[in-house]
Parts: C-alpha cells; sequence; structure tokens
C-alpha cells in the first residue's frame, strides 16, 4: 500500500460542471483535426485539462456575492478601493493600476522603466514578459541557477536568481547598460519552484549598489511565501502574510497576473511601492491601452472577485492544500517511475520527458509526443515546455534544442480532486507502458511567430 496521501480539500463543492468522457477513437479524431497539437484541441474534447493554472481556478461562494456588488462607475469604482485597500494591505504597496491580465501589466510598465538597448535581467522572463522586453527595445537575459535543470537532485529554492553570475555580467557590460531586475516568484519556467528570502535579500544588495529597481513578477506570489514558510529557516513561524510584506519590502513595483493566485478568470495589475512617477507614468499608459486607471480592461464585479481572491491565495489552510496536492501527483508518478522535476513546484508537476523518451530528439520534440501520449490514453491536456516552445535560432533559422524537455502538468486551483490526480497518474502508467514506441513530430504547418499556440504537426510514423 502506498502511504503517499492526498491533503484534504479545505473546501466542499457547491456547484458542480460535467466532464466529457471520450472515447480513444473520439481523442484521436480530435489529435488529428488539432494538428497534434494540444493547443488546438476542443476543450469539449478533454477530461481534465492541466494545461494552464491560469484563469483556471474556481471562485469561491464569496467572490460570487462579491460578483453582484460590482460597482460598473467609468471612473473611481469602489471595487478598485478595495483592490488598492487590499494590495495596501497585504504587500505595502501605495499604489494600484489595474489591468486585464499579466502581459497587460508589462505592455503598461516596461517601456516607463527602461532605455531601448538595455538589459533586463531575471531569475527567468515568462515568455510574455521576455516580449514585452524585446517589443520595448529591451534584451532579456535570465540567470537561472544550476540546481534548476539538474531534475533529479532535492534542492529547496530551484527558482533562485544566480546572483554571482549577475555580478559578473554588470561588471562586463556596466551598469547603465541596466534597465532593472525582474524576480519572478515562484520561478515558472524552472517548474514552478520557489525563491529564498536569502536570494532576495541579495538581489536587493546589488540594486542597491548599482542604482537599479526590482519589479516582482507576482504571478504566484502566495504559493512563493508558503514555501519560503515551510522550507527557509527562521520563518516557520511567521505568517504567510508577514512573509509577503518581507518579500515586497525588497522590491520596488509589482506586476501580477491575477489568473494565478488571485484566484480570478481574468485580471492583473502593477502596484508601485512609493514611486509617485511611476505611478503617473503607469496610469497615463493604461487609458489607451487598458482602459480608464481605474478599471484597466476589468468590469467592476471582476475587480471585487480580485480583491477578494487576494485573501483567498494567502489563506494558509489553503496553501497547505495546494502545494500538498501538486506534491501528491509528484510522488505517485514518481512511484511508477516517472521522471519530473524534484522536488515540485507550487503549481504544477513537470514530467522530464528526454528521460522517458531518449530515442526521440529535441528537433522531433519528445515532450510534445509525451503530451500527445498522455492525451490519447487518457483525455488529459498536459502542455510542452521544451523544444517545441523554445523555437529557431531568430537569426539563423536552425531549431534550437532546449536544455530541458519538460511536460508541464498544471494544476487549476480548487477545480480537481484527488480521483483526478489519480486518473492522472494512470493515464502515464498505460503511456509508460507503450513508451519505446511512441515516434517524433514534424511540421505540417509552421507559423513565422508564435509557433507553439498555432503550429501543426504529423507524426513521423505517417
Ligand atoms: N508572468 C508569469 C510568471 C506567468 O506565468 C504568466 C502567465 C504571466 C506573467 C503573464 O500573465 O497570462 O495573465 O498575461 N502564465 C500562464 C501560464 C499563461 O500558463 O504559465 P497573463
Amino acid at each position: 500500500m502506498s502511504t503517499i496521501k492526498h491533503p484534504a480539500e479545505p473546501f466542499k463543492i457547491k456547484m458542480v460542471e460535467p466532464l466529457n468522457i471520450t472515447t480513444p477513437e473520439q481523442r484521436q479524431k480530435a489529435l488529428e483535426e488539432a494538428g497534434y497539437n494540444p493547443f488546438l484541441l476542443k476543450s469539449n474534447d478533454v477530461y481534465i485539462d492541466l494545461l494552464t493554472d491560469s484563469g483556471t481556478g474556481a471562485m469561491s461562494d464569496n467572490q460570487w456575492a462579491g460578483m453582484m456588488l460590482g460597482d460598473e462607475a467609468y471612473a473611481g469604482s469602489r471595487n478598485y478601493y478595495n483592490i488598492v485597500n487590499a494590495v495596501q494591505d497585504i504587500f505595502n504597496y501605495k499604489y494600484v493600476v489595474p489591468t486585464h491580465q499579466g502581459r497587460g501589466a508589462e505592455q503598461v510598465l516596461f517601456p516607463l522603466m527602461l532605455t531601448p538597448g538595455q538589459f533586463v535581467c531575471s531569475n527567468f522572463h515568462f515568455d510574455t514578459t521576455k516580449a514585452h522586453v524585446e517589443l520595448s527595445g529591451a534584451k532579456a537575459r535570465n540567470f537561472m541557477i544550476a540546481q534548476a535543470t539538474d531534475t533529479t537532485t532535492y534542492y529547496d529554492f530551484k527558482g533562485n536568481f544566480d546572483i554571482p553570475a549577475l555580478e559578473a555580467f554588470i561588471e562586463e557590460h556596466g551598469a547603465d547598460s541596466i534597465a532593472f531586475f525582474i524576480m519572478t516568484v515562484t520561478n515558472n519556467s524552472a517548474g514552478g519552484q520557489p525563491v529564498s528570502m536569502a536570494n532576495m535579500r541579495d538581489l536587493k544588495r546589488v540594486a542597491d549598489k548599482y542604482g537599479k529597481k526590482i519589479v516582482m513578477d507576482s504571478a504566484r506570489f502566495a504559493e512563493n511565501a508558503m514555501f519560503i514558510k515551510m522550507r527557509e529557516a527562521g520563518y516557520e513561524n511567521k505568517s504567510v502574510k508577514e512573509i509577503i510584506r518581507e518579500m515586497y519590502d525588497m522590491a520596488d513595483v509589482l506586476t501580477m497576473s491575477a489568473k494565478k493566485d488571485a484566484i480570478v478568470n481574468m485580471g492583473g495589475m502593477i502596484a508601485i511601492k512609493e514611486d509617485e512617477e511611476i505611478f503617473r507614468g503607469a496610469q497615463a499608459r493604461c487609458v489607451p491601452m487598458e482602459g480608464f486607471a481605474t478599471y484597466g480592461g476589468l468590469s467592476g464585479r471582476d475587480m471585487e472577485a480580485l480583491a477578494r481572491g487576494l485573501y483567498e491565495g494567502i489563506d494558509e489552510n489553503f496553501l497547505a492544500y495546494r502545494l500538498g496536492q501538486i506534491k501528491y501527483l509528484g510522488d505517485k508518478l514518481m512511484e511508477i517511475g516517472v521522471p519530473i522535476q524534484y522536488p515540485t513546484g507550487g503549481h504544477a508537476v513537470f514530467v522530464d520527458a528526454k528521460k522517458i523518451l531518449p530515442h526521440i530528439p529535441g528537433d522531433q520534440f519528445p515532450a510534445q509526443a509525451l503530451c500527445n501520449a498522455l492525451y490519447l490514453e487518457s483525455g488529459v491536456r498536459p502542455v510542452e515546455i521544451g523544444s517545441f516552445l523554445l523555437g529557431r535560432n531568430p537569426e539563423t533559422g536552425v531549431q534550437e534544442e532546449a536544455p530541458l524537455e519538460l511536460v508541464r502538468l498544471t494544476v487549476p486551483r480548487r477545480v480537481y480532486t484527488q480521483s483526478h490526480m489519480d486518473e492522472i497518474v494512470e493515464g502515464f502508467r498505460k503511456v509508460m507502458a507503450k513508451k519505446d514506441e511512441l515516434v517524433g513530430f514534424t511540421f505540417d504547418y509552421e507559423p513565422p511567430v508564435l509557433r507553439h499556440f498555432l503550429a501543426r504537426l504529423r507524426p513521423l510514423n505517417k
């Protein structure tokens, strides 16, 4: 008997949404029609959807009740002030500019904080974050620690910023070439891995030394804070809220996709600790891009759900369950011999496809092959994070090989139960039995940009 335990859900179910059960024949047809790209599947053809944890969470009765209190005033909505109050209370940041989602915040903020040609340095830029740095004329550089790419060895804080590498980079290029730093919490691209408080303190020391600002990319700030409480010496008796305040004391501005830890289906924001000039600049850019500065693309009711979601997302009972559920899935997968990024992160289990399918080279997309096989076996839709996502070298046109070929099993918040986690594990058990028969993929249609979302593929045995 397995001793791996699933934490009990700290909620009960008040409303249900039926799942669609499909046959293997239906899934084969759906996958062919989708060009073997899970992004092109209809969600009706998916049983358990692990494409993303973004905007896919279940709102609470408290959030839905708040929706009825939406103040749809064009300017000065009371729900905006409820967000401002929550942000001041949780993060101790003075100013808020709402946006329709995280990338809206990036688009509004970045041009205010850089001169074209400068570098923006991060522990890891999320895809849209990198895109907005580049669209603003700057260059994005990542400083991931070596432990992050070693999937099998335990390390508490694989999301950390490689500070010695950063300092060497600044010395080489000169402080004037640096615009600002982005600390991504948790580090999505490294596997939803947390950043330690000590590492944030180190980055702050570097930022102060060179007179630079720190932007905290805050999609999964609460999961990061809970990891600090669980793993970092000296924080075990602090509340998550105290930890969050300490984290944000070390940064200057935050961008947030509220679709993750703030548990709304749509929403985001910029918040600023005290710099009035950035606030005024962000307000001014928000108006033409996102909407007037007190709604930023959100209806009043959406802002109320966000204000309430910020508190629900930092509830420690919820966070213990949340991280426990991901760990349960990871532990169960390891039990049947599936190699994963270990330890598990906050929002997803990342499966190491290179280790499972060593016979499929990077330019035939082993992680995509594994995603498709899992869908065919079980109706579970994961997402590829590997060479297919990485794309071609923009200068040479050659397909790059990603350092890691990962399948991300991204778990929506408060949506799936222990039985669903067990179904996912069963799907993997079937895939592992057939792994040596799986083949790679090539393009039928490759769009010039954003191909991850729109490309069509064909298996190499057809
Ligand atoms: N930053 C991080 C760390 C993210 O993970 C995301 C989105 C964004 C910014 C952009 O936010 O989607 O609200 O515009 N990540 C999603 C994902 C899409 O699936 O990981 P957004």
